[in-house]
């Protein structure tokens, strides 16, 4: 489909909606017990985030034709995962972020004890959801290849593994390549996991089609965190939801401390334009991919 920008944009927003509902419903409700773990686990999740990821993986699927029903659950295992990794990227002993998504960070609204049991059991409520989804695919192996893909990239091979190397680079000169290995794992590596699983919903992708949607998710999982980078020298705290200033104030080897606001940006282009090369051999259907590639590198939040 030949899509406008304001046509992109209402899809963005069908598509927020859509996450948002399926996430509710795969949320226990606040009053089971117990009721403060539920509180907390609703409370990161349905907070106001952006809903990139799962917007990534519709995204992928209308662009291959899949019906939407079939790609909700790898949609709400994606967000609550990266809800997860956002309660403990922000408690005291990594991040120590007080503000997330425009409120106080899931250990400042309750304790620091609910919120990492808040993110251990996001973490398995988001391989429940892939595993019991009647509405995902009923080939069972594909369904295993799914939890595999997941649990390769959220795990110490993929973003858990970039947390590590955050951490120990706390204060240190990183050069592009280490730079680059640590966002690849952190960020790229759950923005490659949205891609693969709306692909691996596919019953008739060809391979060369499945390399062309990884060497794209790639390039624009890099980007995102680049841009990520630049937005905690250029944004605001009230646009972003989060307190600008963060990563220098707690010497984080970032892109622009690396090399420079100005290249940064250029960074972030050249990944885009990288980006729209690995679709080439999409027609229209990939415009939306076109789209969000682009509104990676312009975002302001
Ligand atoms: C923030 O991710 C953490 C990074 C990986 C850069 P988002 O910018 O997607 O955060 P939300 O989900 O919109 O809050
Ligand atoms: C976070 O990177 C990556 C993950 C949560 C996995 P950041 O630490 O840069 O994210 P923000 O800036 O706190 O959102
Ligand atoms: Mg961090
Ligand atoms: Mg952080
Ligand atoms: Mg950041």
């Amino acid at each position: 489909m030949k899509i406008s920008e304001s046509v992109f944009e209402s899809l963005v927003a069908q598509f927020q909606q859509r996450v948002d509902t399926a996430l509710d419903h795969w949320l226990p409700p606040s009053s089971c017990h117990p009721v403060r773990l539920h509180q907390a686990m609703r409370y990161a999740v349905l907070a106001p985030g952006k809903r990139v990821r799962p917007i990534l993986v519709y995204a992928t699927a209308s662009a291959l034709g899949i019906d939407l029903e079939k790609v909700d659950g790898a949609a709400c295992a994606v967000e609550i995962i990266h809800a997860y990794s956002l309660i403990h990227d922000d408690l005291p002993a990594m991040d120590d972020d007080d503000l997330r998504r425009g409120r106080p960070t899931c250990h400042r609204q309750f304790d620091e004890a609910t919120a990492i049991l808040a993110g251990d059991a996001l973490q398995a409520l988001a391989f429940y959801i892939i595993s019991h989804d009647p509405k995902m695919t009923q080939n069972a192996p594909a369904r295993l290849r799914m939890m595999e893909n997941l649990a390769l990239f959220s795990g110490s091979r993929g973003m858990a593994g970039g947390q590590a190397i955050d951490l120990a680079s706390v204060g240190k000169t990183l050069n592009i390549a280490e730079l680059e290995t640590m966002h690849i794992h952190k960020t790229g590596a759950l923005i490659r996991t949205c891609i693969q699983l709306a692909a691996l919903s596919s019953e008739k992708l060809a391979d060369s089609e499945f390399k062309a949607l990884d060497s794209y998710a790639k390039c624009i999982g890099l980007s995102f965190q680049v841009q990520d980078d630049i937005l905690d020298v250029t944004g605001d705290t009230a646009t972003l939801g989060k307190t600008q200033g963060a990563d220098s104030a707690r010497n984080k080897p970032t892109f622009p401390s690396i090399i420079g606001l100005q290249a940064s940006q250029e960074k972030a282009i050249e990944l885009h334009q990288q980006a729209l090369q690995s679709l080439s051999i999409f027609a229209e259907e990939a415009d939306i991919l076109r789209y969000i590639s682009a509104w990676f590198v312009q975002r302001t939040h």
